[in-house]
């Protein structure tokens, strides 16, 4: 079945401001398996030069949210459309500036509109835990292209907040707050937290392979990680049950963390360490 969360407004506007985008390392991981995919389809395709001579025709990014993670596919492909099963997000991927070849439509994972083996890339990114895995898989299969990819990617909350000699601490307080909202999790989560592997386990592709151990560096403020821990479905789930405590977790961690830095401006830069999970796969040709 799937699971309807992040379909509110509020939600959608919270999600847009404070969720980050795939940085360095994750894109450069993502990229050079595209890279080599597509050099032994006989297509030069350069990452690091940033073009390609004769582009993928059509990505489709599932779960795009308010298009976190759609532009950056809009260099490698003609056409780019990012599709997400809430209209709110949607409304909210529309409204940013986007690269001309990029598009955004409300359709659910697990029934997309596309053509039988018309896309050459599907992706997901912090998305795939959420939809009916062996209805999207099939799915996915259907449109594929023979060729065809997939990258099905997220971080989870083995975080670390950095700032100069109190990382420590203040991953400490982060890791507080991750248990305080444990209750309030989706079981789908549970999936995140074996690192995809039974989606691994399921995607019926001959070439495929997942990594656990990419890391990358995000630098936000102080306001930017009260405003991320506000855009998690289990702290949307608990502000709903008991607003009060809700609320008052969000004003005590930032006191904390300010505290800690010894700082008084919410606007004072940290780095926060991530860490991503990655499923990549190849159909056959
Ligand atoms: C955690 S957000 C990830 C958004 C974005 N891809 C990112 O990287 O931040 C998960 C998104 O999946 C969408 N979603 C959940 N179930 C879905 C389904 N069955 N079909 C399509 N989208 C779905 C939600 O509406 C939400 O926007």
């Amino acid at each position: 079945m799937a699971t309807r969360l992040f379909e509110e407004r509020a939600h959608a506007a919270i999600y847009q401001k404070y969720r980050f985008s795939p940085h360095e390392n994750l894109q450069g991981v993502i990229f050079s398996y595209l890279e080599e995919k597509e050099n032994l389809q006989g297509v030069i395709f350069s990452y690091l030069e940033e073009k390609r001579v004769s582009p993928g025709q059509l990505a489709v990014d599932v779960g795009c949210g308010s298009g976190q993670s759609t532009p950056m596919l809009a260099k490698h492909f003609e056409k780019v459309v990012g599709t997400d099963i809430s209209e709110g997000q949607i409304e909210e991927a529309r409204r940013s500036p986007q690269p001309p070849n990029v598009s955004y439509l409300v359709c659910p994972a697990e029934d997309l509109p596309f053509e039988d083996g018309s896309v050459d890339l599907v992706t997901a990114f912090a998305a795939v835990h959420w939809f009916d895995g062996p209805r999207f898989l099939r799915e996915v299969d259907r449109v594929l292209k023979p060729s065809g990819c997939v990258v099905f990617s997220s971080y989870n909350w083995d975080m670390q907040l950095c700032y100069k000699d109190c990382t420590d601490e203040l991953t400490e307080i982060f890791r507080e707050v991750v248990d305080q909202l444990f209750t309030f999790r989706n079981k789908k989560l549970k999936s995140l937290e074996n690192d995809y592997q039974e989606i691994f386990d399921s995607l019926p592709f001959p070439e495929k392979k997942r990594m656990m151990d990419i890391f990358d560096k995000i630098t936000l403020s102080v306001a930017d990680v009260i405003g991320y821990i506000q855009s998690l479905s289990q702290y949307r789930l608990y502000l709903e049950a008991q607003p009060e405590e809700a609320k008052s977790l969000l004003q005590n961690t930032e006191r904390r963390i300010l505290e800690t830095m010894g700082v008084s401006s919410r606007d004072t830069q940290l780095e926060l360490r991530t860490k991503h999970i990655c499923i990549l796969g190849c159909k056959s040709s």
